[in-house]
């Protein structure tokens, strides 16, 4: 069995649930290829994870075996691929310890699930009927925006979890804030009190940021969010592929995830949101399948999930997450987050041997996952990328769509490692030794 040996300074549990890092390995197909020449070394799974052939399989039998429409079907294909699709919702609502399957929402992907949320607002703050949307939201206040409340996000966000909170703003007249980051790359929450204030209506805050790696702990947020009467959405998408996530634990309204990070296809995303709120939530998407009667007049809607998710779904995709769903669980998610915790603290250990690299984000593993940006000296990070790449490294470089932070710290741009269940001690060696080869040539 390949395990990693644990670095220095980390605590040695013997009840450590592990796995055979190589057995991992042989299940991703991708990760044989060369690039230029060299074994591939892929430091960039915050962006995109790779697929294990288990998942690949599930993708391809769906559409050889079972491909038909869901929930419009009497025929038998058509309720083969629709118990498939809600099969994978059950055990989506069961790897996060969703109490209810309903309470699972499926989206293009992360993106679309935040978008969906703010744009609920919107709907419920400019006119709907309020007889008409008695059973389907719209005129719940708590989802009713205008000048004078406030939006409360972080100036550690995705792009993702910035332009529709902007956008919804401008829409209702609300304004919005942000917690700062403190120079080591946490949430700075000596504001919290001022910040999170009567005025707010909705907090929506990273899980783990996709830039400087930070895991955010959200209790006294999410203890003065139930004390002025706010909601709470958590941005997941970093944080469910990398450890285990527990919708109660974590006591927030919504969450939403992707599945292209956490070895699933892409177009497939998660909104998480608490039964009661879905139900007073108004629709977004208008279409089939999302409604309860239709006339020439007017409709009413669907009780969620359907309420949310109009038109044909993504169907073969949430099949196949819900296979990434059974690879991930059959591993074990605290095997996977102790993988990641012990890469993690290796690589701080072996960057910090690289002279003239700075880390932006915390420089210890605590609190924190296995994404580390950093800088090289003043090489510029699209230099640090190509000649990594030319070994066969391939790292992020770029502002990561998280822009803000890059200002913050006053850097355009940052280069980006990201490890995954499968990423192994000898790839962060690659990448120390290439970080080496791009100051030979630098100067
Ligand atoms: N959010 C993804 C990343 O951080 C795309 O790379």
């Amino acid at each position: 069995m390949t395990t990693i040996a644990i670095p220095s300074g980390m605590p040695q549990y013997d009840d450590v649930p592990r796995y055979d890092v190589a057995a991992v390995r042989a299940d991703f197909p991708i990760l044989d290829r060369e690039i230029n020449g060299h074994p591939l070394v892929y430091l960039d799974s915050a962006n995109t994870s790779h697929k294990p052939r288990q998942v690949l399989d599930v993708l391809r039998e769906h559409y050889e075996r079972h491909n038909a429409n869901v929930s419009r079907s009497v025929h038998t294909l058509g309720t083969e691929a629709t118990e498939a699709y809600e099969g994978a919702r059950a055990k989506i609502a069961t790897f996060v310890n969703a109490p209810s399957v309903d309470e699972v929402v499926f989206t293009k992907n992360s993106t679309e699930a935040i978008n969906l949320v703010a744009y609920a607002f919107a709907n419920a703050s400019l006119r709907f009927d309020a007889a008409r949307s008695a059973s389907s939201g719209g005129t719940d206040d708590r989802f009713r925006l205008g000048p004078g409340d406030e939006i409360v996000i972080s100036e550690m966000e995705h792009h993702s979890n910035i332009v529709p909170w902007q956008l919804l703003a401008e829409r209702t007249g609300a304004t919005l804030r942000w917690f700062p980051v403190t120079d080591a790359g946490r949430l700075d929450e000596s504001g919290l009190t001022d910040l999170v204030n009567e005025r707010t209506k909705i907090v929506s805050l990273v899980h783990m940021s996709n830039i400087l790696g930070t895991v955010n702990a959200t209790s006294r947020i999410t203890a003065r969010v139930r004390e002025v009467g706010a909601l709470l959405l958590l941005d997941c998408s970093q944080s469910v592929p990398h450890m285990p996530i527990d919708v109660v634990d974590l006591d927030a309204d919504f969450i939403v995830f992707t599945g292209h990070k956490m070895c699933g296809p892409t177009g497939i995303g998660v909104l998480w949101g608490r039964a009661e709120l879905l139900a007073a939530m108004p629709p977004v998407l208008g279409g089939g399948s999302m409604i309860e009667t239709v006339t020439m007049g007017g409709s009413t809607f669907a009780a969620p999930p359907a309420r949310f998710e109009a038109g044909t779904p993504p169907i073969a995709e949430a099949v196949a997450l819900g296979a990434a769903v059974d690879y991930l669980s059959g591993l074990g998610m605290r095997a996977v987050q102790w993988h990641e915790k012990q890469l993690t603290a290796y690589a701080l250990d072996a960057l910090g041997t690289v002279p003239g690299l700075r880390i932006f984000g915390p420089e210890v593993p605590v609190g924190r996952g296995g994404t580390i940006s950093f800088a090289l000296g003043d090489v510029h990070p699209h230099d640090v990328g190509q000649v990594l790449d030319s070994l066969g490294v391939q790292v992020r470089v770029g502002h990561h769509c998280a822009r803000p932070v890059c200002t913050r710290f006053g850097v355009p741009a940052t280069t980006r490692a990201s490890f995954y269940l499968y990423t192994t001690t000898e790839e962060i060696d690659a990448l120390v030794a290439g970080l080496e080869q791009v100051r030979k040539v630098f100067g």
